[in-house]
């Protein structure tokens, strides 16, 4: 068989596994109880919120997925698109690869990818990015492990950054901002950036004026923000606050210093 590139979804696989086995244990342990004592059997009742959970994470996982909407590839398309044709990009939070690995097939250029792998994220790996590159024939490209808040680079190292929803992961801050400030930090002068993540979701940022006044202080021009359900539909459970409603593309380009 044809050894094929892996791109997980943004959905844990651990969180997915996790809650159809709290959802079966908790069904089988009614079960005993009430062939033990019949009122036992209403302890299944405690299995509605993990079936629910699971239910949502796994119909968003298929629509994130190729055999679904192909809704992740589509998102990343939109970066693709918004920053455009360059020489350096730097892909934050790349995962398996799947976004960066999509730009350097669509423009020339040096391509970085830096992921703090594995931390929670199991289903990706800097073996897996890098696997799949060769596997894509994609040259220029490659990938380093370090954190959004502290990147490894100097100032103005690339003219295009990307980073799709990786910064409200990054568990080293406090302030999610800091990792966006460090994006743009290191954009050259007049250099693109383009960035998907939940920036309306209040209990994250606090509110979206909080990230674009991260990207002015620091040096950005911002050129769009666009929600991106008018971008296109997204069906349940993807519309749910908990999934991507609140995800926003922001877009914009380097000041000169
Ligand atoms: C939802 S996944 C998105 C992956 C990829 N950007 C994509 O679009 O397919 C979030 C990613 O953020 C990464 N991540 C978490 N904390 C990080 C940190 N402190 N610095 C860099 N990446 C981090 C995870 O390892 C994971 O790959």
């Amino acid at each position: 068989m044809r050894d094929m590139p892996s791109y997980p979804t943004w959905i844990k696989r651990s969180r997915i596994r996790l809650f159809w086995m709290l959802s079966v244990a908790i069904v089988l342990a009614a079960v005993v109880a009430g062939v033990v004592w019949r009122p036992g059997f209403a302890l299944a009742i405690l299995a509605v919120p993990c079936i629910y959970i699971a239910v949502v994470i796994s119909v968003t996982s298929w629509w994130l997925s190729p055999q679904g909407d192909d809704i992740q590839a589509k998102v990343h398309q939109q970066i693709v698109e918004r920053v455009g044709d360059g020489e350096n990009y730097l892909d934050i939070g790349c995962g398996s690869g799947e976004l960066l690995i999509k730009l350097a097939k669509t423009w020339s250029g040096k391509f970085v990818g830096l992921d703090y792998w594995p931390g929670e994220w199991g289903q990706f790996a800097q073996t897996q990015a890098e696997r799949n590159a060769k596997l894509e024939h994609v040259q220029r490209v490659a990938f380093v492990h370090g954190s959004a808040s502290r990147l490894p680079f100097s100032n103005g190292e690339f003219d295009r950054v990307v980073s799709c929803l990786a910064f409200h992961e990054v568990k080293d801050a406090d302030d999610k901002t800091v990792s966006i400030a460090e994006a743009i930090r290191v954009v050259a002068d007049g250099g693109r950036f383009a960035f998907v993540d939940l920036f309306d979701d209040p209990k994250i940022y606090g509110s979206r004026e909080r990230v674009l006044a991260a990207i002015r202080d620091a040096g950005g021009r911002i050129e769009e923000q666009t929600v991106l359900s008018s971008v296109f539909p997204l069906r349940w459970p993807m519309n749910t606050p908990k999934v991507l409603r609140y995800a926003v593309i922001i877009s914009g380009t380097k000041r000169a210093s």
